[in-house]
């Protein structure tokens, strides 16, 4: 394996990654964006768990507060860091859902979208700061001090609330193509 140092790859402003999970979140369905910007191709990722993007640098607490999420039937908004098959990596702004086929729930839906990177060094120091709260034993309540830290920061910046935080910062620096959303 080549050792070189991880650099950004960018996300277009006019794609959407789209990928669809079971429930358990291993993968049936990438589009072509996914596979051109996490660089992996179609037989490499179809029936792996979804973790096999999954970069170091993201808080676990992220991940238990997607699943909680998205178990309980509700849409997950957030900030994600991903690492690319060798190993550089791409932010994205992403949206995950239950999948329904025929109106019955067959797994979960992502798609993602760019992220503005005025928000980066935010999310960054944040997502820093989860990562060294979860590394004090490595336990669930490690974690759950995590998303508390997220949440107080959140609430501090004056958001009333995670989504309202995600949303609110997405739109204020989106694209100007995703104008329409607002
Ligand atoms: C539809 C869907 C999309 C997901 N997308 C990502 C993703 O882009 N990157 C990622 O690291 N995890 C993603 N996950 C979460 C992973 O399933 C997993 O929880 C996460 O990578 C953390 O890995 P771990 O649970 O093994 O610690 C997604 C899950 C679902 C259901």
């Amino acid at each position: 394996m080549t050792t070189h140092t991880p650099h950004e790859v960018p996300v277009p402003e006019d794609r959407f990654i789209i990928s669809k999970t079971d429930p358990r979140g291993i993968i049936t369905y990438v589009n072509r964006t996914f596979m051109e910007v996490a660089d992996y191709p179609h037989v490499m990722v179809i029936g792996q768990p979804h973790n096999i993007i999954r970069h170091p640098d993201m808080p676990k607490a992220a991940f238990y507060h997607l699943w909680h999420t998205i178990k309980r039937g509700e849409e997950w908004f957030g900030y994600v860091k991903n690492r690319t098959r060798t190993g550089n990596y791409y932010w994205v702004f992403a949206h995950v859902t239950t999948d329904y086929q025929d109106g019955k729930p067959i797994g979960y839906y992502s798609v993602r979208r760019t992220m503005p990177d005025a928000l980066k060094p935010t999310i960054e120091t944040l997502y820093a700061e989860m990562r060294q709260i979860e590394s004090r034993y490595g336990d669930k309540a490690d974690m759950e001090a995590a998303l508390k830290h997220l949440m107080a920061a959140i609430h501090q910046a004056g958001y009333a609330s995670y989504r309202d935080f995600i949303l609110q910062s997405y739109l204020q620096h989106a694209p100007a193509c995703e104008e329409a959303f607002a």
